[in-house]
């Protein structure tokens, strides 16, 4: 198998890839003692999300794969009465109200990465401007300020790298962490030995427990501020995740619960719509411009027109003055998302093209079941791979091309 000495991606999914293509088969990969099953048809992963979704839960390998930094948050943990009451608890975060906060806070770090963007670029100064690594910064920026209330992004933090200590910002070593905790689980001697998921061995693996034991406490330090500028009576009703958490009976005293459940609702939330964001923009400046066109046009018509007749109606405005300073970052709001409808396809296309998640975590059945016509033993590990499902030609027209409206029906 040819492979990139320098990729971080986990050695299966190249494997799959090279020797299926984009679309490979149902599979059980039988390497270590017990065997691997990957689910990429549609009717199987229908059946296990609907017929048998009681009894399917989250398999312990990944439970013990991400303990040193989410602990038992409610992505990882089996679906027990405390699973349901932490999960229950954390449902107020995705209300309604709460979007259309997060819609104003992506705003200000829209802006926030613009100034920074035209800071580069009037300074004369040639500088290489890496696109990919500012539309990361900025999510990372949105979820961080969403969770915690305030902008910790520039923050530094000590990071152990290749055994050496050196200095790296809150999103870098967030991503990092995660990034090589989650590929652990694809490394041979974890995939040979599953009971070592939880041992920490090579130094890389050291590193990486030293750097997740520092993020730990990093966001500890910030909830104790956060409790004690609360019992201050400050900062009381910001609607953050963490006011959030601070305010409920089962969280409040418990920093290990939150920071479990803080650093899940980073590691879930930031680099899933950081990538999502970046493919977006990387089709729709590769393919035909007819699909950033209607986006353009789209807005001009949800967002642009919409508000110069308001101007029109409040006499701001005269009919045909001429208006040249209007930034569609400047009116948008939360209902107008829902109303862009051209640009919701084009978000599903760029997910099913090249999903942020390619992969699930490992789930199991709690009993043996036929799913679609796939035998699924108890406590298999099985893994859903969005990436296959989503360009097998059985199910799709020409899956390697970006074609939004195929979502339109
Ligand atoms: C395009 C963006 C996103 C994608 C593609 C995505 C995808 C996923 C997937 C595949 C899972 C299941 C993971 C597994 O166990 O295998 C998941 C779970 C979850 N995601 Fe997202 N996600 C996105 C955005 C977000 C955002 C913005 C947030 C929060 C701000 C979020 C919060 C969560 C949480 C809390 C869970 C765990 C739910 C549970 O187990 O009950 N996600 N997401």
């Amino acid at each position: 198998m040819n492979r990139d000495n320098n990729s971080i991606e986990p050695p299966l999914m190249p494997y799959l890839n090279e020797k299926f293509g984009h679309y490979c088969p149902n599979m059980c990969i039988y390497v270590g003692p017990s065997p691997i099953i990957v689910v990429t048809c549609p009717k199987v992963i229908e059946a296990m999300y609907t017929t048998h979704n009681k009894s399917f839960d989250k398999h312990d390998l990944v439970k013990l794969l991400t303990m040193e930094l989410t602990g038992r948050s409610i992505l990882f943990a089996e679906s027990n009465p405390e699973w349901r009451a932490r999960r229950k608890a954390l449902s107020p975060a995705f209300y309604k109200g709460k979007l259309i906060k997060m819609i104003e806070i992506a705003k200000g770090s829209v802006q926030t990465s613009l100034k920074r963007l035209q800071g580069m670029t009037e300074s004369g100064v040639k500088t290489k401007i890496d696109l990919i690594g500012e539309m990361s910064r900025m999510n990372i920026r949105i979820i961080l300020e969403r969770a915690l209330g305030i902008d910790i992004t520039e923050d530094m933090l000590p990071y152990w790298e290749n055994g050496k200590l050196v200095q790296r910002d809150v999103p870098y070593v967030l991503r990092t962490c995660f990034q090589i905790m989650i590929n652990r689980m694809f490394t041979c001697h974890v995939i040979m030995f599953p009971w070592l998921a939880d041992k920490y061995i090579t130094p890389a693996e050291r590193d990486l427990l030293a750097n997740s034991r520092t993020l730990r406490a990093k966001f500890q330090k910030v909830v104790n501020d956060r409790r004690q500028e609360m019992k201050e009576g400050r900062r009381l009703d910001e609607g953050d995740f963490l006011s959030i958490l601070l305010s409920d009976e089962l969280f409040k005293e418990d920093n290990e619960m939150i920071v479990d459940e803080i650093l899940t609702f980073f590691f879930a939330g930031s680099q899933t719509s950081s990538v999502v964001t970046q493919n977006l923009l990387m089709h729709l400046m590769k393919e035909s411009p007819i699909h950033k066109k209607k986006i353009l046009d789209e807005l001009e018509q949800v967002v642009i027109q919409p508000h110069l007749a308001k101007l029109v109606e409040d006499g701001k405005l005269k009919v045909g003055e001429t208006v040249t300073n209007i930034r569609p970052l400047d009116v948008i709001d939360y209902e107008d998302f829902t109303e862009m409808s051209y640009y919701g396809l084009c978000v599903n296309e760029a997910l099913r093209i090249q999903p942020p998640v390619s992969q699930s975590s490992t789930v199991c059945m709690m009993k043996d079941v036929d799913c679609g016509g796939l035998v699924l033993k108890k406590g298999d590990a099985i893994s859903i791979s969005m990436e296959h499902f989503g360009r097998n030609p059985a199910e799709w027209q020409e899956p390697k091309k970006f074609i939004p409206e195929r979502f339109d029906s």
